[in-house]
């Protein structure tokens, strides 16, 4: 898809081309002159147009308007989240087979966030998936132009949306593809492809190397299935050699059938989405190549299936992760912390100002909080509250919960250093306390998005989150460090106020 943007406003809006027009239409509605503003004046007089969030009025060929179709649409105050759903309507009023090319109009001057969140709703609402359906589903809208009055004030706030929309879909697009187009080998694939694109790097470790580097809690998971694992490590730099990176691990399970403590075969195709983190990170790293901002971020994907067989891991095994910290594996469907534990550890030769996990890592994390906000632990606050932030502005919200050591209680055994699951009360919470052993040199979060990384239902599909929220996290990162002062050199130091 083909985002623009160009200079115009309400009052030339008629002379715009396109298959049809969205203009969004805030209570504060001012006529601006011009055909479609007194368009819009004479529809509020008469009470046929609503400016309430994603009312709307479809006019056809109306006089001296270029856009055969017009779709009026209110959006309230005209805040992002307003902007956001006020779009998504409209788009689903016009939406056709004949609606090729779309041009968006604001009835005042928009800030950045609402260009954003235009950008990001166009594009959401008109994805279509194709790997394995690729003639019947075309997408139609291939051309989205935003007008705005001025270009230069919201321009960096447009090139952020269309790259996170790349990212985004890239996200999608892998996290929908079933379990036998999205092996750990065709994912590496993936990310290998990513490394065409300037400032990526990546390296594929499979079986052998993984071994090498003692990743016995991972190569566990790994055993009942006949697909080769996979470690990828991508690398993105964008700042000075020396500037410590941001380390994102995404849950690279490309099937969970939960191994032999199996899962019952209500939704199971749906633990083809159980590769969600990883297809994020791929998602960031597409995003970065485009945006290139001043930061070094490493990308690892610790990716496997999860099958039950005659070599499959069993319930009460003990394995050693790359840590040294024995692991007793109570129940083989608690996979997911397996694989990150041992790229956590991974993760400690970055040196990294922190970690960030993004897993589809509990059932228990959707009985929280539901597919609204993803889970977010942190082992420090400023990370914490930086994560959270960034999801407010990028409409990919998540809630901090607890790691009190007293959860920690659950995981204890009298047969390895630590059992990989606890009881079922605080589930989501447990399994981030099981990672937290791990990640105790580096500053550290874990985003848990069973929740929000995808839909069941007849929307079934993947939501390509938290791809806004990370990428939202990396920037304000780097507009950061371009601010700060230096560091002070080695031998000197700050006396604390
Ligand atoms: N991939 C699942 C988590 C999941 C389940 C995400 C359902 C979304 C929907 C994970 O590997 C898993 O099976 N977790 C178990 C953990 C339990 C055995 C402690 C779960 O949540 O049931
Ligand atoms: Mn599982
Ligand atoms: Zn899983």
């Amino acid at each position: 898809m083909n985002f623009e943007l160009s200079r115009f406003d309400l009052a030339d809006a008629a002379i715009q081309k396109g298959d049809a027009m969205i203009v969004l239409v805030p209570k504060s509605f001012k006529p601006a002159g011009g055909v479609v503003s007194a368009l819009i004046a004479e529809a509020l007089k008469a009470g046929d147009l609503e400016t309430k969030c994603g009312k709307s009025l479809h006019v056809y060929r109306a006089p001296g308007v270029t856009c055969a179709r017009v779709v009026l649409v209110g959006c309230d105050e005209g805040l992002a989240r307003q902007v956001r759903q006020a779009a998504a309507a409209a788009v689903a009023v016009v939406k056709s087979d004949r609606v090729k090319s779309l041009a968006v109009c604001f009835a005042w001057p928009p800030a950045g966030d609402a260009v954003r969140a235009v950008v990001a709703a166009i594009a959401d609402a008109t994805y279509v998936y194709s790997t394995t359906k690729p003639k019947a589903d075309v997408r139609a809208v291939t051309r989205v132009v935003i007008g705005v009055s001025d270009v230069a004030a919201v321009q960096a706030d447009f090139d952020h949306a269309v790259a996170a929309v790349h990212g985004v879909e890239l996200a999608k697009e892998w996290a929908n593809r079933p379990a036998n187009y999205a092996t750990p080998a065709m994912l590496a694939v993936a990310a290998k492809s990513l490394a065409k694109m300037p400032g990526i790097q990546c390296e594929v470790l499979g079986p052998k190397q993984v071994a090498k580097l003692g990743m016995g809690s991972f190569m566990a998971v790994s055993r009942g299935s006949e697909e080769e694992l996979r470690f990828i490590v991508l690398r993105y730099h964008g700042a000075a050699k020396s500037q410590a990176p941001t380390v994102l691990i995404g849950k690279g399970i490309t099937f969970d059938t939960g191994g032999i403590s199996i899962k019952p075969a209500l939704e199971m195709d749906e633990m083809k989405f159980d590769m969600c983190g990883a297809a994020s990170v791929l998602g960031v790293f597409r995003a970065l190549a485009d945006l290139k901002p001043a930061i070094n971020v490493v990308g690892l994907i610790p990716s496997c299936e999860n099958m039950p067989d005659g070599k499959a891991v069993k319930p009460g095994d003990v394995v050693t992760s790359m840590s040294g910290q024995t692991i007793e594996i109570l129940n083989t469907d608690a996979e997911g912390r397996l694989v990150l534990c041992d790229a956590l550890t991974y993760a400690e030769r970055f040196q990294p100002r922190a970690v960030i996990d993004i897993a589809t890592l509990t059932g228990a994390c959707v009985i929280a909080l539901g597919g609204v906000r993803s889970g977010l632990f942190a082992s420090a606050d400023d990370l914490a509250g930086d994560l959270h932030a960034a999801g407010e502005a990028a409409q990919d919200p998540c809630w901090r919960m607890p790691l009190d050591d007293d959860y920690a209680e659950a995981l204890k055994t009298n047969f390895a250093d630590v059992a990989n699951v606890g009881g079922r009360a605080g589930g989501a919470i447990t399994a981030a306390k099981f990672l937290h052993r791990f990640a105790a040199k580096f500053p550290w979060a874990h985003l848990d998005i069973a929740g929000t990384a995808w839909k069941g239902g007849t929307a079934k599909g993947a939501t390509g989150r938290p791809v806004p929220l990370l990428l939202n996290y990396l920037l304000a990162q780097a507009a950061k460090s371009m601010s700060a002062p230096r560091k002070p050199s080695r031998g000197t130091r700050r006396k604390s106020a």
